[in-house]
């Protein structure tokens, strides 16, 4: 979109800039091959941590979260005029502490944390995050997802991208997953409609970056992120899992 000598350089994200790995390219299908609703609806997702607590914590998810994912976290969130991460705290049953920092950019990329961490393995289980996702609009109403993600021998990857899965109408109202929270907005999601919270501060956090860069095209400038000098390609990446043994916790004092 736009004209040719606006197009700026593609970032580089820091977590998949190593020459020596294998990366894997792929659809994100667990919307469905095309999803029918708009990207941002999607997108915000990713800067909701408390929806993995009640929507992937209380039922057999999909995604086959831990039981560690199920325990109400303590929230966070931080920004640039580029992204929003959330800081999801948990102490596990076992005594660690699990810390989960995942990220959405201005404007459709996203970076999580591996799903399948367990609170159990500090050494293990603490790392970086080790893909990124894009929602790409269609048009307004209907996306499609895509990842890029660093294979790492012996670690899962982020979501089986062998196809889509087709659910039936009883299973999605007993399991609901992230496609029912999310194309069920309707195909655009009503703002005026919303009772936002506190656990939704990232969410009003990335709607007023997304507003400063849709006011920064209109004065005919870049958005914040664009990038043209390539000096600053690298994005560092800031999400990933911190699983700290109860030794090492820092006390409160
Ligand atoms: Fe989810």
């Amino acid at each position: 979109m736009g004209s040719l000598d606006k197009k700026p350089l593609l970032p580089h994200y820091d977590i998949l800039e190593d020459d020596d790995a294998e990366y894997l390219a792929y659809r994100n299908y667990s919307r469905g091959a095309v999803s029918e609703c708009n990207w941002l609806q999607l997108h915000e997702n990713a800067a909701d941590p408390m929806h993995i607590f009640a929507l992937h914590g209380m039922n057999d998810s999909l995604f086959d979260f831990d039981d560690v994912m199920g325990i109400r976290p303590q929230i966070d969130f931080v920004h640039s005029d580029r992204h929003v991460s959330y800081i999801r705290t948990t102490d596990a049953e076992n005594g660690n502490r699990l810390i989960r920092t995942s990220t959405i950019f201005v404007p459709t990329g996203k970076c999580i944390p591996p799903p399948d961490v367990t609170g159990k393995n500090p050494e293990e289980e603490t790392e970086r995050a080790r893909m990124v996702g894009w929602w790409v609009p269609v048009d307004n109403e209907h996306t499609i997802g895509y990842h890029i993600e660093r294979i790492d021998p012996g670690k899962r990857i982020f979501q089986p991208p062998d196809g889509e899965v087709i659910r039936d109408y009883e299973e999605t109202q007993r399991v609901p997953d992230d496609w029912e929270a999310q194309v069920s907005q309707l195909p655009i999601a009503r703002h005026a409609l919303e009772h936002l919270a506190t656990s939704d501060r990232g969410v009003v956090m990335f709607r007023r970056l997304l507003n400063e860069a849709i006011d920064a095209m209109e004065r005919g400038e870049d958005p914040p992120g664009t990038i043209r000098d390539p000096a600053d390609r690298v994005v560092v990446v800031p999400s990933g899992n911190e699983v700290i043994a109860p030794e090492n916790l820092t006390p409160v004092s």
